[in-house]
């Protein structure tokens, strides 16, 4: 057998392999999320092409929803699993209607009350919304967010973004510009630079798709804003365990092992005088970093990051991912975290620090 000679049957091995040293050869630009910005953007998209740009909770990695190719590189690029499925940006309700098959009964209050916003509402999708968009699901992820760079993005390009968090999969997501370029250098040809995310974490997950409202994910709209204008809702099963092997939960992203810096994360939910006294009873070796409040990093005698003014859980989420890479720059072996508690208000840092820290979580 010649094995030189070239196969029709394998002509798509080489294909694949020029793509993927193609997508390693562009020479990312960061630019200002201004008018020009904005133009040199929608022209890359309306070309097949991804873009990351800035949003208020955390920065997206874009595509247009409807461009099959295109949604492929954004898996391509952060190394996604395919079943993963992807979050759909609009900026108006009217266009939502052409993108879900079903329109919940709940869906205009909940608009009403958080978009623009950090809310992402899970319906039942349309035709025109492509299978790859959504990991195979029959559902699709919609949300209208409220940051003006990915706002203007939609509105100059006229179609919907699909965008998950710009970061490579398993990474903290990222909350500047330069978290994108740490980790997509190479891969995109273009970063819209928006400033530092306000939110920091996320947007809350809820599905509408079922007979009742389920939450599939917690963010800074919480569990309880979400019941002054649902009423009861569960919350999915996934979000508080780890999952099991077997299992196949609603929301596939929580699955994954997620926000984890390369420093080991150790998860302490207490009061400060609790955390400062395990601190101290804990025989800690070197590089092992506090991540805690106010003057909580002073008063442990070890190297530490701050989450902000004591126990501010909107500053706590604004600066979780950062302080998460800026442990791995600064050459932490482990992090300790403090978060004050597992619910309400804390519910959706809990939830991000509990997923860096493998699940393994110290009550005190
Ligand atoms: O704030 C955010 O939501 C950011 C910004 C860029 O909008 N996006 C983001 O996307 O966090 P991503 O892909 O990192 O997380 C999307 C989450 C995943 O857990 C995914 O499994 C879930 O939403 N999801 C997406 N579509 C879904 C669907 N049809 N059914 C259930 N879960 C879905
Ligand atoms: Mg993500």
């Amino acid at each position: 057998m010649n094995f030189n000679k070239k196969s029709k049957k394998i002509g798509w091995a080489e294909k694949l392999l020029d793509k993927m040293a193609q997508n390693k050869k562009y020479k990312t630009e960061i630019v200002s999320a201004d008018d020009a910005g904005i133009a040199k953007a929608e022209k890359l998209l309306s070309s097949g092409q991804v873009v990351a740009v800035a949003t208020e909770t955390v920065y997206g990695l874009a595509a247009s929803a409807f461009h099959d190719g295109a949604v492929k590189k954004i898996f391509f690029a952060k190394q996604r699993p395919g079943n993963n499925p992807l979050i759909v940006h609009i900026t108006t309700l009217n266009m939502v209607y052409p993108l879900v098959s079903e329109v919940p009964a709940k869906l205009n209050k909940l608009a009403e009350k958080f978009w623009p916003g950090p809310l992402t509402i899970v319906m039942k999708k349309s035709g025109l919304i492509p299978l790859i968009v959504t990991g195979g699901l029959d559902t699709v992820a919609i949300r209208m967010p409220s940051h003006p760079s990915i706002r203007k993005l939609i509105d100059v390009c006229g179609y919907p973004l699909a965008a998950p968090s710009a970061n490579s999969s398993g990474k903290p997501s990222p909350t500047t510009a330069q978290h994108v370029f740490d980790d997509l250098n190479g891969k995109i040809p273009l970063i819209l630079d928006g400033g530092t995310c306000e939110v920091g974490v996320e947007s809350t997950v809820v599905s509408l798709a079922g007979e009742k409202p389920v939450l599939l994910r917690p963010g800074a709209i919480t569990l309880e804003q979400l019941q002054s204008v649902l009423g009861k809702v569960e919350v999915a099963k996934g979000v508080n365990e780890a999952p099991a092997a077997d299992s196949a939960p609603l929301s596939p992203g929580m699955s994954y092992r997620h926000y984890s810096p390369k420093a080991k994360v150790t998860l302490v939910v207490g009061s400060e005088d609790a955390y400062l006294k395990y601190l101290s009873e804990n025989n800690l070796s070197e590089n092992v970093f506090a991540l805690c409040f106010g003057h909580e990093g002073e008063k442990s005698g070890l190297p530490y990051l701050s989450l902000g003014e004591f126990e501010d859980s909107v500053a706590a989420q604004h600066n979780l991912f950062s302080a998460l890479r800026m442990a791995d720059e600064k050459g932490a072996s482990q992090v300790i975290a403090r978060c004050p508690k597992k619910d309400g208000e804390w519910y959706a840092l809990f939830n991000r620090l509990q997923r860096s820290a493998g699940f393994e979580v110290i009550e005190l």
